[in-house]
Formats: C-alpha cells, sequence, structure tokens
C-alpha cells in the first residue's frame, strides 16, 4: 500500500528485505538513473576518506548489491559485504565475500575490522541506535567509520529541483522500470532518518569519536565520518 503508515518494528524489518529482495535485479540501474552516476564519486571519497592502510579488512554494512565494496576492492582494501537481503547479495557482481545478516546483530567477532562503510542504508535500519552500536562493536579501537546517506539541499533553487526529482520523477522512474511501492516508499523513507545532531549524538554515544559531518554536491548527499574510540 502505497500511502499506508510507515512500518516499524519486525514488520519494516520484514517489509524492507522483502523490498530490496524485489528490486535487486535493476536496484543498480535505476540507482545511476536517480543519481546521474555521481555516487560513484561520492563513494570514491568516502573509501580515501577512511584513511586506512591498502589491505586493511573493511566491513561494507548494508552493502546491497556492492557499489560500496566493489570501490573498497578498488582501493586496494579487503571487503567484506552482508547485507539483510539475500536478493541484493545475489544480485552483486565481484564481491569476495558476502554474508546475510541484519546490522544490528552481525555474526563477526569484537574488534575484527579496520573500518566499515554504509551507503544509504540509515533509513533502512529497524534500530538505528543498536546498529550503530554494533558497527562499533566489530570495529578496532582507533577504526574507522564512513557513512553516505541521502539529504536534501538547504535551500533555493537547488532544493526545490531536487525535490521535484525525489519526491516525483523518482518514484515514476522506479514504477516504469521496477518496483512501484518501492520507489514510492524511497522518498517517504526520508521521514526515519533523525537530524544530523541526533545522528551524531547516536555515534558518540555508540563509541565513535571525532564524528565529522559533511554535505556534499550541495546537499545532495552527506557523509558521516569517524574513528572508533579507544
Ligand atoms: C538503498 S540500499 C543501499 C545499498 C548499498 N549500500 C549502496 O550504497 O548501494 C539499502 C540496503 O540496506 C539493506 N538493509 C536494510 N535494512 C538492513 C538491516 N537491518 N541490516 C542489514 N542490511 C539492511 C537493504 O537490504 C539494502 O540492500
Amino acid at each position: 500500500m502505497i500511502d499506508a503508515p510507515l512500518p516499524t518494528g519486525d514488520d519494516k524489518t520484514r517489509q524492507v528485505r522483502a523490498m530490496f529482495d524485489a528490486i535487486a535485479g535493476r536496484y543498480e540501474m535505476v540507482n545511476k538513473m536517480m543519481t546521474f552516476g555521481l555516487d560513484a564519486r561520492w563513494r570514491r571519497r568516502a573509501v580515501t576518506d577512511l584513511r586506512l592502510p591498502p589491505q586493511s579488512l573493511v566491513l561494507d554494512v548494508a552493502a546491497g548489491t556492492g557499489d560500496f565494496t566493489r570501490e573498497l576492492q578498488r582501493q586496494s582494501q579487503r571487503a567484506v559485504a552482508t547485507d539483510l537481503s539475500y536478493g541484493m547479495l545475489a544480485a552483486g557482481r565481484e564481491m569476495t565475500r558476502r554474508v546475510q545478516a541484519d546490522a544490528s546483530a552481525m555474526p563477526f567477532r569484537t574488534a575484527s575490522f579496520d573500518g566499515v562503510t554504509c551507503g544509504y542504508a540509515l533509513r533502512n535500519f529497524t534500530d538505528l541506535a543498536g546498529t550503530f552500536v554494533e558497527m562499533a562493536r566489530v570495529v578496532r579501537p582507533g577504526g574507522r567509520l564512513s557513512i553516505l546517506e541521502v539529504a536534501e539541499p538547504q535551500g533555493g533553487l537547488l532544493r526545490a529541483g531536487f525535490r521535484l526529482w525525489f519526491r516525483r520523477v523518482v518514484p515514476f522512474i522506479g514504477s516504469l522500470v521496477s518496483d512501484r511501492a518501492a520507489y514510492h516508499y524511497l522518498p517517504r523513507s526520508t521521514a526515519y532518518l533523525p537530524p544530523t545532531p541526533e545522528i551524531v549524538a547516536l555515534l558518540n554515544a555508540a563509541g565513535f569519536s571525532a564524528v565529522n559531518h559533511r554535505r556534499v554536491m550541495g546537499g545532495l548527499s552527506q557523509q558521516f565520518i569517524a574513528t572508533r574510540g579507544a
């Protein structure tokens, strides 16, 4: 139901998994259409900003079909991809290690990774605070975190254009080439996203320090960088 209230709790997890399983096959194609391919540049910078030496072990949380995982591998990191949706992981390419798991309870040892990346998934997590705690658990002290998430430009023409694009055109394109309900859910799902200071506070509470937030390309996207505290 396109206008049904947004789900919460276990219902949300179930619906999010089913939705991504359903759109997995065309996910990357629609993504490229939505961002005009600009996300490749944002991901490159997000991986560089980890500032980890080559061959570090990095966990890509909510990896989907692996756009971030492949960028990690291109930048000579050893990447592990994990996602709730089997369909998304199965549709991915060139991902050496894939593990299906809920990000709020991952089957990895404490402090076993040098870094974590997470692309465009915060809105989809049922338990955002618990997921940050879990990310902090699996990263070693001094390890790094880099997150990309959707955003909205702050003012003027860019904001108006973005709203038209994201709220009207993207659902229309998504309906034509993929799944109608999923691409109507996409702009609505931004309602799950807490304000930036709250996200920073959650990251700090989870055990990350030096949390840095920056708007990407006039606010078309946003990035959080942080270090795992000792
Ligand atoms: C918009 S996609 C982003 C995929 C990929 N990171 C990217 O940047 O293209 C969101 C992903 O989050 C995953 N996801 C949603 N809830 C999750 C959870 N609780 N645990 C792990 N992954 C989850 C979905 O299955 C989906 O693959």
